[in-house]
């Protein structure tokens, strides 16, 4: 398939995990991915693994003067902007008892004020031509767990900000579709911080695989599908929605 021949496609979070391996399949399938990361050498890493369709970009997603600067560097090509894809995020544990202020704010600075801007840049940059907006959110947006309490907050304010964004394009008459994608437990460095902070790594692992009904965690690829079907025409009467891919958590 090349759903994304001709096609422009800004992902941030895009030198690890979901966000870089949707950046190598939207060039797999004749795209160009810019990848906006704060991590610049593994960013400029990726992108030269991918090849010359992929540009690295350094940006901390949480500052409106990162936006702006990509604005300037795409130049002519802002316009020709086809999807923005919002992945970048952190996850660190704290629950309702020993959460901080800062790492609150932190939190919600990085999941949430991120997917802001980002959905902000893809209406200036798409409102003529269209396109589409994909969030990353969690299955803890609507299934939270008590150890992450930042986190769940984060990823349930990522539901509304995509569904208002596309209500709002909607109603303007632009031809921006906006959802998200909401996953279980993936095999990521995210995932694998918290295994190799545990006392027991092969339990934790277990541990998070019977948190789903399918029993075990998600691969990076089989999220990225749902990624790539909603940042495509192929989803092209979908909008205010959430996918999950989430080993049935949604169905508990
Ligand atoms: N892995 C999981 O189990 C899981 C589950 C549900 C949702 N998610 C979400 O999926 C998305 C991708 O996660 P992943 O597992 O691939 O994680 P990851 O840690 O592999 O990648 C996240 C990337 O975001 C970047 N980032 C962090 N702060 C940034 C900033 N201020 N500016 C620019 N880049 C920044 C990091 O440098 C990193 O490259 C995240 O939003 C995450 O919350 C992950």
């Amino acid at each position: 398939m090349q759903r994304f021949n001709e096609k422009l496609v800004v992902i941030s979070g895009g030198a690890s995990g979901m966000g870089a391996l949707t950046a190598k399949r939207v060039v797999e399938e004749g795209g160009t991915a810019i990848t906006l990361d704060i991590n610049d050498t593994l960013g400029q890493e990726v992108a030269n693994e991918i090849g010359n369709k992929c540009e690295f970009f350094h940006a901390d997603v949480t500052n409106p003067d990162s936006w702006n600067d990509l604005e300037k560097y795409l130049g002519d090509r802002f316009n020709k902007v086809t999807s923005v894809i919002n992945a970048a995020g952190i996850s660190e544990p704290a629950t309702i008892e020993d959460e901080t202020f800062d790492h609150w704010n932190r939190t919600h600075s990085i999941n949430g004020t991120s997917v802001f801007l980002g959905c902000q840049f893809g209406v200036k940059a798409m409102k003529d031509s269209g396109g589409s907006i994909v969030n990353f959110s969690s299955s803890l947006a609507t299934r939270p767990k008590p150890f992450v309490i930042a986190y769940n907050y984060s990823k349930a304010g990522v539901l509304a900000i995509t569904r208002t964004v596309a209500l709002h394009c909607a109603e303007m008459g632009y031809k921006i579709r906006c959802n998200s994608v909401q996953p279980g437990a993936i095999n990521t460095p995210m995932m694998q911080r918290y295994i190799d902070a545990a006392e027991d790594p092969k339990q934790q692992l277990a541990d998070f695989a019977a948190t789903h009904p399918m029993n075990r965690v998600g691969d990076p690829d089989e999220v990225v599908k749902a990624v790539l079907f909603l940042a495509s025409d192929d989803s092209a009467f979908t909008t205010g929605d959430s996918i999950s891919v989430d080993g049935g958590v949604i169905a508990i």
